[in-house]
């Protein structure tokens, strides 16, 4: 069974897909981190580029691997390197959502996210992934698609606390900014843009405790 969870920066997805994954002892897929760590790559092999070629060449060369750890989160690969607090950096904040916007990568990494999909198909097992096109474009037959969202000031305050937790030092109103900003981008690029797939069930996270909302997927899904 395979559930799709997509929403905006901030609405509260890998919390959630970690925990539904966990509650139905399923696999988590944090597909914003196969973007960010393509983005990473672009930044270090083109300080400052905003150029397409540059991001085509990195998924084109790249490697990406996943993995989890005993307490069910994401570590990601960039060619043999472990990325996963590096990809987390504000100038990857930055620069992911043109680098994602990039048609020539969305198709390496839609490949990718495919194959995982497939791979946990063929063990009868769950998974949760969560990304911006996950219900509308990946996973369009997904046995149950969600959509969430929350207001902005509760959004940035939760991204602001990631960030203050990771270590960088940021104002509420930057935050804020920042993810009105890449959620425009998302939203209004041509190719897979961030919207709620037609059959998603759309849910509201701003006044939800994240267990509220964990247990609420979970009983959708086992109602399946
Ligand atoms: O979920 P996140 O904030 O880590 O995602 C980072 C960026 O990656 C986000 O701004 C848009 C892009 N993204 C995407 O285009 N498609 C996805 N399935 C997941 C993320």
């Amino acid at each position: 069974m395979i559930i799709t969870i997509d929403g905006p920066a901030g609405s509260g997805k890998s919390t959630t897909a970690r925990g539904v994954a966990r509650y139905l002892d399923g696999q988590y897929l944090d597909t914003g981190a196969m973007y960010r760590a393509i983005t990473l790559g672009v930044l270090r092999n083109s300080p400052g580029s905003t150029d397409s070629t540059d991001a085509v060449s990195v998924a084109a060369d790249s490697v990406i691997e996943l993995g989890h750890l005993d307490d069910g989160s994401q570590w990601i690969k960039l060619n043999g390197e472990d990325v996963s607090l590096a990809i987390r950096e504000p100038l990857v904040n930055e620069n992911v959502s043109w680098v994602s916007a990039v048609p020539e990568v969305r198709t390496a990494m839609v490949t990718l996210q495919r194959e995982i999909g497939a791979r946990v198909s063929e063990t009868n097992g769950f998974l949760v992934a969560e990304g911006r096109d996950m219900g509308t474009v990946v996973f369009t037959d997904a046995e149950l698609k969600i959509y969430l969202t929350a207001d902005v000031a509760v959004r940035a305050s939760r991204r602001g606390q990631d960030l203050v937790a990771q270590g960088h030092g940021v104002s509420q109103s930057e935050v804020a900014e920042s993810l009105v900003k890449r959620d425009r981008l998302d939203s209004d690029r041509e190719i897979d843009p961030l919207r709620p797939a037609d059959d998603a069930v759309m849910v509201d996270t701003s006044n939800l405790t994240a267990d509220q909302v964990i247990s609420n997927i979970a009983e959708m899904a086992c109602g399946r």
